[in-house]
């Protein structure tokens, strides 16, 4: 049996980055497997949020994901603080994760940068084992995500072979990263070193799934180039990362491989180039900035959606949690 489990944080808006990493490859895996798709609310938490936000956030997540292709009735849609299974795990979890694997988290280095340690919050610590809470409450098999998700999936792959050990049994499925496409890393726009991250300061840096056509179009133009045309090849990319960038986006929004890309471009300056780039992001993107519009205007019916599937997903959620109960030695009572 394969299921699969993944999530976005409802931090801000979702950019590229999101969409050609994860969600566009959610769409195409939910017709071969079983699938939950999760808001994770708590994760969102490890990060200082803004209540009104949020909320606004949650229900923007869960629009996106919709007006991307997922379908709510073949998959669970839900947020994580709706089904209490997850914070529940996580202790349990928590408690056979060794302080040495958390350590060596780099997100969690990233995270709290240059800050004291004594000021970073044990919930951002902690994050990595809430992860795999929520992957093993459900035994999924296989986990969609970014390149950037990796380390952290390792992890859950490591707790859950500590778990299956230490009670002697093959509880939970070890769970594989499903790291798909071309676009397993889309980097900013200001700066091809950096990814496109939500917390860039600069939102020139990323295009939002919210962004209309004309900022779409001006953001692409402004992004950083460098003077020469376009190559021929792609090892000439190599050394040319904010070339190599939006040649990925244009692969991956065109559904062709960079290769064919080169061949359509080779040559081009960018100025050419990046109106073509603009107007295929504005073509794939529009239809989803408007659906997602569309579904923002009825927070009711969005509201509907994640309590249905936070029924589907609680039901299994408390029978998993039932079981563990039992291998642990909880009574179940
Ligand atoms: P987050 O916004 O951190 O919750 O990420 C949600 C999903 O988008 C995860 O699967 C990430 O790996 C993926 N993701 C985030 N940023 C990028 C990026 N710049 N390129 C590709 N995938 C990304
Ligand atoms: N940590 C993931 C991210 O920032 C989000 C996430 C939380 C997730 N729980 C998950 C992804 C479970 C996949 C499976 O992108």
């Amino acid at each position: 049996m394969n299921r699969i489990f993944s999530g976005m944080q409802p931090t801000r808006q979702l950019h590229l980055g999101n969409y050609l990493g994860a969600l566009r490859n959610w769409v195409a895996l939910q017709d071969g497997f079983e699938c939950i798709f999760c808001v994770v609310d708590l994760h969102a938490l490890t990060l200082p949020q803004d209540p009104a936000a949020l909320r606004r956030n949650i229900r923007e997540v869960t629009a996106a994901y919709i007006a991307a292709g997922i379908d709510p009735e073949r998959c669970i849609i839900f947020a994580q603080s709706s089904v209490a299974a997850h914070s529940e795990l996580s202790w349990i979890l928590s408690c056979h994760t060794p302080l040495g694997w958390l350590n060596r988290m780099t997100q969690f280095k990233d995270k709290v940068g240059k800050k004291a340690l004594e000021n970073a919050m044990l919930g951002l610590y902690a994050y990595p084992v809430l992860m795999a809470a929520d992957i093993l409450l459900y035994k999924a098999t296989h986990v969609p995500v970014g390149e950037d998700q990796k380390q952290h999936l390792e992890l859950s792959r490591d707790i859950a072979g500590a778990f299956n050990r230490h009670y002697d049994r093959a509880f939970f499925p070890l769970p594989e990263p499903q790291i798909l496409g071309d676009a397993t890393r889309v980097m900013s726009l200001r700066d091809g070193s950096k990814k496109m991250s939500k917390s860039d300061e600069s939102d020139y840096s990323r295009i939002n799934m919210t962004d209309d056509a004309d900022l779409i179009a001006v953001k692409i133009r402004k992004a950083r180039t460098d003077p020469e045309p376009l190559p021929d090849t792609l090892e000439a990319l190599v050394k040319r990362a904010e070339a190599d960038n939006l040649i990925t986006i244009y692969a991956a929004l065109a559904g062709i491989s960079r290769a064919e890309t080169l061949a359509q471009v080779a040559g081009q300056q960018f100025s050419q180039f990046k109106k073509d780039l603009a107007d295929l992001a504005v073509a794939k993107l529009s239809p989803i900035n408007a659906e997602m519009n569309r579904l923002m205007a009825d927070p009711a019916e969005i509201d509907l959606i994640l309590r249905r599937g936070a029924e589907r997903a609680g039901t299994m959620a408390a029978g998993h949690l039932d079981e563990i109960k039992d291998v642990i030695g909880l009574l179940r009572l």
